[in-house]
């Protein structure tokens, strides 16, 4: 990987459930993760397992719990005012749904412009029109509304105002979800070509594989607030460590790694009340009485892998299934 850019260590986001005394949901709790220079990280897990609050929290849309976040090494976990407004310039953070995070009452100029206006930049029309034309949209989209737009286009009009402050990492939010396959096919090439433009790292959050496999360079897998396999695309989902990823990757069907079908039982556990140690072990068949014991922590497995299991169901040094010691 190259230099790391963000490092989020050990982080928790936790939130207060309906109200006073209702119990605590544990979002995002204990989650490491490294995005290098440049980097395309993509980000899976199921509905519900956290990753929008983790995106949320990397641009204090939510607040951490406890744990760090460093950018380029500065801590920015708890950043005053000044380091937030310059935050708020390094990292970007394009919303999971366009219909909401696209102001309804604002033309595509106003949208453009409220970014570089927040940080005292001006912009003509000529600008604006170059931002657009970036995404592959016309100068004349300046002057419509958000509904008078597709849904692939006010995607790309997100993408171009996130873009706006030439950001060194990107957000990415479900980017593609809710659009046809070849509106999704052209928003991911356009990513693509903004990625060869410029420097900027992404973080995608996504639940389906195969748009990770189409843009990403490394993957992080998230089960219930955290990350229990990461590493290259091609490694981690040809070759799943964890349970979890293979049982991702078995659903599937065209993707490398998907040997037989794997359906999970039951549902993912409620965040109010974490199983005990491995959190994925209420639905793991291979799962042992250690596995409620001990909390496994995300280990090298391999050169480039990190694997979150007592029990992966590959280990290239090791590459036995009775490898723990309680
Ligand atoms: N502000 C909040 N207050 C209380 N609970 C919250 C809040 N935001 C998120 N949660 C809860 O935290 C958990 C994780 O939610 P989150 O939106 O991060 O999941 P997700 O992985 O993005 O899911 P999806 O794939 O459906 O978008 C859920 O149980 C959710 O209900
Ligand atoms: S630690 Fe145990 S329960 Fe968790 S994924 Fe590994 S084998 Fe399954
Ligand atoms: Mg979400």
């Amino acid at each position: 990987m190259s230099d790391p850019l963000l490092v989020v260590d050990q982080l928790q986001v936790h939130f207060r459930a309906g109200g006073r005394g209702r119990g605590v949901v544990h979002a995002v709790d204990g989650l490491d993760l490294v995005v290098g220079v440049s980097e395309f990280v993509g980000i899976i897990g199921e509905s519900g397992c956290g990753k929008s609050t983790l995106g949320k929290t990397l641009v204090h849309v939510n607040q951490p719990t406890s744990g760090r976040i460093l950018l380029r090494g500065d801590d920015v976990t708890s950043p005053d005012r000044e380091r937030l407004r310059r935050l708020r310039r390094e990292i970007q953070f394009m919303f999971q749904d366009p219909h909401s995070s696209l102001n309804p009452r604002f033309t595509t100029r106003e949208i453009l412009k409220e970014p570089l206006i927040a940080n005292r930049i001006s912009a003509t029309d000529k600008d604006l029109a170059r931002m657009l034309d970036r995404v592959a949209l016309p100068e004349s989209a300046l002057d419509r509304y958000p509904h008078e737009f597709s849904g692939g286009q006010r995607q790309r009009i997100g993408l171009a105002r996130a873009m706006a402050l030439d950001p060194d990492l990107l957000i990415l939010d479900e980017p593609v979800s809710g659009l046809d396959v070849s509106v999704q096919a052209q928003v991911l090439n356009l990513l693509s070509e903004i990625r060869r433009e410029g420097n900027a790292a992404f973080l995608m959050i996504t639940h389906d594989l195969e748009v990770v496999k189409h843009s990403a360079d490394r993957v992080a897998v998230m089960y219930l607030g955290v990350i229990v396999e990461e590493g290259p695309v091609a490694e981690v989902l040809d070759d799943p460590a964890h349970p979890y990823t293979r049982a991702l990757v078995s659903a599937t069907p065209s993707a490398p790694g998907a040997r037989e079908r794997i359906v999970l039982a039951g549902e993912l556990p409620s965040p109010l009340s974490p199983p005990s140690g491995c959190r994925f072990r209420t639905r793991c068949w291979k799962a042992r009485s250690i596995c409620a014991e001990r909390t496994p922590a995300l280990e090298a497995a391999g050169a480039l892998r990190r694997v979150a299991c007592h029990f992966p169901e590959t280990r290239p040094d090791s590459a036995s299934d009775e490898g723990v010691s309680a």
